[in-house]
C-alpha cells in the first residue's frame, strides 16, 4: 500500500434510505449552485479527516456503542453557510435523540488517539449545493426522515468530484 493510500478520508453520517434520498434530492430544485449528487446526500455527525486505514476496524466497531433509538428528523428549512457558500436543508427543531447521538459519538471518539479537530459545534444539515447562493424560497415540502442508519463513510476523490462509500452501517431501532 503506498503512502497516499494508507489513509482514508472519513466521516460519520446519518445515511438516508432511498426514498428519503429521493425526497432530499427534490429539495435541490430550489437551490442555485453546484448540486451535491443525489447518491452523496447525507447528514454529517463527525468529520474525521484523513486517518490511517488501520483504524477502520475500531471505527466500525464504535458504531455498536452508540444509542440505538430510531428517531424522525423533520427537514423543514433551507439555510446557507455564507463563508463556505453552502446551501443546505435541515431541521428547525432537531430531536434530543440526534443531540444524544452526536454527543455519544464524540465521547466514543475522544479517547482514541486520533488527531481530530475539535467539533466546531453541531449544526445538523444536509448540504444540497456548493458554490451556492442563499436560497430565496421557503421550503414547502418538508421531508420526514425516519432515521434508520448511521454510517462510517469514506470520501473518495473521483474525476470531477467525490464519491461517498459507506464502509460500515449501524441500524437504529433494531
Ligand atoms: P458538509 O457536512 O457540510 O457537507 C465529507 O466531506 C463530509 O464531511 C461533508 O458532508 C462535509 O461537509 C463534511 N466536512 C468536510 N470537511 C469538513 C471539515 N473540515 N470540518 C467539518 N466537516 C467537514
Amino acid at each position: 500500500m503506498n503512502a497516499a493510500n494508507d489513509r482514508a478520508r472519513l466521516f460519520y453520517a446519518l445515511w438516508p434510505d432511498e426514498h428519503t434520498r429521493a425526497q432530499l434530492a427534490a429539495l435541490q430544485s430550489s437551490v442555485a449552485g453546484r448540486p451535491v449528487p443525489a447518491a452523496n446526500l447525507h447528514l454529517t455527525l463527525a468529520f474525521l479527516g484523513a486517518q490511517k486505514r488501520q483504524w477502520l476496524p475500531v471505527l466500525s466497531a464504535l458504531l455498536a456503542q452508540l444509542p440505538s433509538t430510531a428517531f424522525t428528523l423533520e427537514i423543514d428549512t433551507y439555510a446557507y453557510f455564507r463563508k463556505h457558500r453552502i446551501a443546505w436543508a435541515g431541521p428547525t427543531s432537531p430531536p434530543a435523540a440526534l443531540a444524544l447521538l452526536h454527543q455519544s459519538l464524540w465521547q466514543a471518539l475522544m479517547p482514541l488517539s486520533l488527531s481530530l479537530k475539535a467539533d466546531p459545534g453541531f449544526r445538523p444539515h444536509v448540504t444540497l449545493a456548493r458554490d451556492a447562493a442563499p436560497v430565496s424560497t421557503p421550503l414547502t415540502m418538508p421531508v420526514r426522515w425516519k432515521v434508520g442508519e448511521i454510517a462510517l463513510v469514506e470520501s473518495i476523490a473521483v474525476q470531477g468530484g467525490v464519491r461517498y462509500v459507506p464502509l460500515a452501517l449501524r441500524s437504529l431501532g433494531a
